[in-house]
């Protein structure tokens, strides 16, 4: 075993390499853009310079000159196309603002033109020559800028139905012993993933394939049928191979109907790689939010009154929140907790998910006032989240399903070397560097979501799996095809995995940290349908109906049935079968999934379960993130060293992939901490830094140290295939480890992200 893969512990599969690791670092791999089309014509959009009025006219005299251009379409020509509702709301978009549908601006960067080349270069050059004469009038930023609206989330937003609260917090806030007030700010974020926006579309008469990286096939084929009036079964979204989702990719954007309607007109396969910059208005994006934090406690630390508002700004038409109160409000026991989310509209593009939404900006603000309290405590900030620590969540009193918070702390302080920390703030340091130890907590939520699968096991042990999931970069390939050599019994190089494809049987969208839980189990309920109707026909017939039912199927893997007294001879069931080939077909939903759910998967619409929003519990994974930081004491340069966490996750399928996604999520926790933030030029609600050189992210020399310790964690009331996610939970509690650790370098504490040399002032 190597650091990269970690010797397994109970209730953990094999660290095998990754299932697409030959065809990715060969180059075999295709992304969306790569996929060769017949005879083709290049797009290339024209976006807003403005960010709200409207158009008055174009001259596209000078464009129509460049060689090789066949059509310009704007809002006077564009293809009519029907509206889709805002993904959280129950339909499949990313924004309700359809470009090209009018002459009104909602947001710079919005898609005014689309031009079509006989040549990516042509189009490019045309577009330039693009001449748009606008009425702007002054656009409302963000928070603080005149024109925005403020009003309650609830009422708004289909996905956030409640502010949490239980007991007095008032009262409580009133009469505790030690009190603490504190408001913390996060900043507009992009997920830039290294594959572009790119999006190709081919008619073959009626039927469209569209090519483009999705988080969720499905519902982008649903969509786009939507937007486009036709039936959806005409429709197939294809992508084996996804360059990075983040949430960048979870819904449908406008720009994919619009290529298709396009491309339908001009009846000629259309592909479009829009630009860097382009990218950062024509998706989504996380939106910066403001929080209050009021924290009330007895002088012994423990927590009475918890009251956490929060504030996020969204676009005029979509009222988009991430409300992350829905975990902040549950995280320790606490008898009075109140909250309350707001939305302000601005005149922006519609933020959406990016990695951990709701808890990255809503821990940051919870984990830096637990830190502020304990330095009000004198308290050992390990020690103040044990003393909170709790089996039941306090808002509705539901038990976690099982929750190894302080396991975490433990495990991660030891191996951080924490009992060496003075706590004194400034009183470590090394030469010219002070030195800051800093923890905080780390959760998200356990969701899944129905899923269907077909498994085709051969008589030579040849095995296919298809399901429509996608490969964005996690290791989904490889824990699907671990599934099934688990439960069939086959060796893994025998095990070929389809998805990346809506013709395939439907699966969720790749977001939430749902897939693995989702699809694993899944794929693991059709294997022992496999395995069922194997069994049957070796068995004895002596055994009762009831007796046949069951046998063969139980929670340990066919490996493990392969070993013991009886094993199930294939060659002989396929002979009493007389098949060559048996195949299965099933579709699995979570408990509490609604009535729904199937017909819901079957039309690409969520139904995710799990998390705060369970019937009889809760469940969550947790972890503990510390951080070494070093700041000098005359540059103010700030380095962080040292990242360990530890994480508790319920079954992981592969250690390998496994520390692969937590490492990325603390490496991305501690970019979200130091360097990402996304300028916004305030007079032109425009973003200014939007391109890699200049939107910050780190490179190897920023992260020196990355420890990840996977805990041994089993919970068998979640889902079948024991699975919590990971692929959100590490990058969550990392900004306020850093904040925490800063303020214990310097004495300084920073409320509001990024943290940069110019905000230090010691
Ligand atoms: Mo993730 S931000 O839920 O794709």
């Amino acid at each position: 075993m190597t650091a990269a893969a970690p010797e397994p512990k109970v209730n953990m599969g094999q660290p095998v390499p990754r299932y697409d690791a030959a065809a990715k670092v060969t180059g075999r791999a295709t992304y969306a853009s790569d996929m060769p089309l017949d005879n083709p014509a290049f797009a290339f959009l024209v976006t807003s310079a403005i960010a709200k009025g409207r158009i008055d006219g174009f001259d596209l005299d000078d464009a129509k000159r460049v060689r090789g251009v066949i059509d310009i379409v704007t809002h006077e020509n564009a293809p009519k196309l029907k509206e889709s509702k805002l993904f959280s709301n129950g339909g499949y978009a990313g924004t309700t603002i359809q470009p090209l549908k009018s002459a009104d601006i909602a947001h710079d960067g919005q898609i005014i033109a689309v031009v079509v080349a006989e040549s990516y270069e042509a189009a490019r050059e045309a577009a330039n020559r693009v001449k748009v004469s606008y009425t702007a009038t002054a656009p409302s930023a963000t928070f603080d800028s005149p024109g925005t609206t403020t009003a309650a989330a609830k009422g708004q937003s289909a996905q956030f139905k409640e502010d949490p609260e239980v007991g007095d917090f008032a009262k409580a806030f009133d009469t505790a012993e030690v009190k603490l007030t504190a408001s913390y700010e996060t900043p507009t974020q992009h997920h830039n993933p290294m594959e572009l926006f790119s999006t190709s579309c081919v008619w073959m008469g009626d039927n469209l394939v569209i090519y483009e990286g999705s988080q969720f096939v499905y519902g982008l084929k649903n969509g786009v049928a939507e937007q486009l009036g036709i039936d959806a079964d005409k429709v197939r979204v294809v992508n084996p191979y996804v360059g990075g989702g983040f949430g960048s990719r979870g819904s449908m954007t406008p720009r994919t109907a619009i290529i298709a309607g396009i491309a339908k007109r001009l009846n000629r396969p259309i592909k479009l790689v829009p630009t860097r910059d382009q990218g950062f208005t024509i998706t989504t994006h996380r939106a910066e939010t403001r929080h209050e934090i009021k924290l009330g406690a007895s002088r012994d630390g423990k927590l009475l009154a918890l009251r956490h508002e929060g504030a996020e700004v969204s676009s005029r038409p979509d009222a988009y929140c991430v409300g992350g109160t829905k975990t902040t409000a549950r995280l320790y026991a606490c008898p009075n907790v109140a909250s309350l989310v707001s939305i302000v509209r601005a005149d922006r593009n519609t933020p959406g998910f990016m990695r951990s939404p709701p808890e990255v900006p809503y821990l940051f603000a919870l984990e830096s006032a637990m830190d502020e309290l304990a330095v009000k405590l004198n308290m050992d900030p390990v020690e103040l989240r044990r003393i909170n620590d709790t089996t039941n969540e306090p808002i509705g009193g539901k038990p976690y399903s099982s929750r190894s918070l302080m396991a975490c702390f433990d495990e991660a302080a030891k191996a951080f070397g924490w009992a060496q920390r003075s706590p004194q703030p400034k009183s470590m340091s090394d030469g010219e560097w002070l030195i800051g130890y800093g923890c905080a907590a780390t959760c998200y939520p356990t969701q899944m979501a129905p899923s269907a699968a077909r498994v085709r096991l051969q008589r030579d042990g040849r095995t296919r799996v298809e399901i429509a999931g996608h490969e964005i970069g996690t290791g989904a390939y490889t824990v699907i095809a671990q599934t099934a050599t688990e439960r069939l019994g086959v060796p893994l190089e025998k095990v070929a995995v389809f998805m990346g494809d809506s013709d395939l049987p439907p699966a969720p969208v790749a977001g939430g940290s749902n897939s693995t839980a989702s699809t694993c189990s899944a794929v693991m309920m059709v294997c022992d349908q496999i395995r069922q109707r194997l069994f049957k026909a070796v068995m004895p017939d002596s055994l009762t109906d009831k007796a046949k039912e069951t046998v063969g199927i139980s929670q340990a893997p066919a490996t493990q049935a392969a070993k013991s007294d009886r094993p199930l001879d294939i060659e002989k069931a396929f002979n009493a079968l007389g098949v060559g080939v048996v195949e299965e077909y099933g579709e699995w939903k979570p408990e509490g999934a609604p009535l729904d759910s199937f017909k819901a998967m079957h039309s690409g619409q969520v139904r995710i379960v799990g998390g705060h929003a369970m019937k009889d519990q809760i469940a969550y994974a947790f972890g503990a993130e510390f951080v070494e930081v070093r700041i000098n004491r005359f540059t103010h340069e700030i380095r962080c060293p040292r990242l360990v966490g530890a994480f508790a996750g319920g079954r992981i399928m592969n250690p390998r992939t496994a520390r692969s996604q937590l490492m990325g999520g603390l490496i991305w926790g501690m970019s979200s901490a130091l360097l990402e933030a996304t300028e916004i030029d305030e007079r032109n609600a425009r973003y200014v830094n939007d391109n890699l050189a200049d939107y910050l992210v780190p490179v190897n020399a920023d992260v020196p140290g990355v420890e990840v310790i996977m805990l041994s964690e089993q919970d068998d009331h979640i889902n079948p295939a024991g699975v919590k996610g990971l692929g959100e939970l590490a990058n969550v509690g990392t900004n306020a480890a850093i904040c925490n650790a800063i303020h214990h370098a310097t004495g300084q504490r920073i409320r509001k992200l990024p943290v940069r040399l110019e905000n230090i002032e010691v």
